[in-house]
């Protein structure tokens, strides 16, 4: 079986009212050849407290942070990471 891509989507507060709330639904949101290389996993606050001027909301896709992340962008990096 492959290894998942971990997905951690940020549903702390700040994160979830500037966007992160359309991505807790991420995997229904997917396009259907992803859906099953992915995990993915709410997380309280990935980091945005320690950063000077936060972009949120923030997800973290195999260990690596992304600002301002949004479906498009997330489902971009997964392609990326499975070629
Ligand atoms: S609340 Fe989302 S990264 Fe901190």
């Amino acid at each position: 079986m492959d290894k998942k891509i971990i997905v951690k989507i940020c549903v702390g507060t700040y994160c979830y009212v500037m966007g992160g709330y359309e991505l807790k639904d991420l995997k229904s949101k997917l396009p259907s050849h992803l859906v099953d290389k992915v995990k993915v996993e709410a997380s309280v606050c990935l980091g945005c407290d320690k950063s000077a001027k936060p972009i949120p909301p923030y997800a973290e896709i195999d260990g690596e942070l992304m600002e301002a992340a949004s479906i498009e962008k997330i489902t971009k990096k997964i392609e990326s990471l499975i070629r």
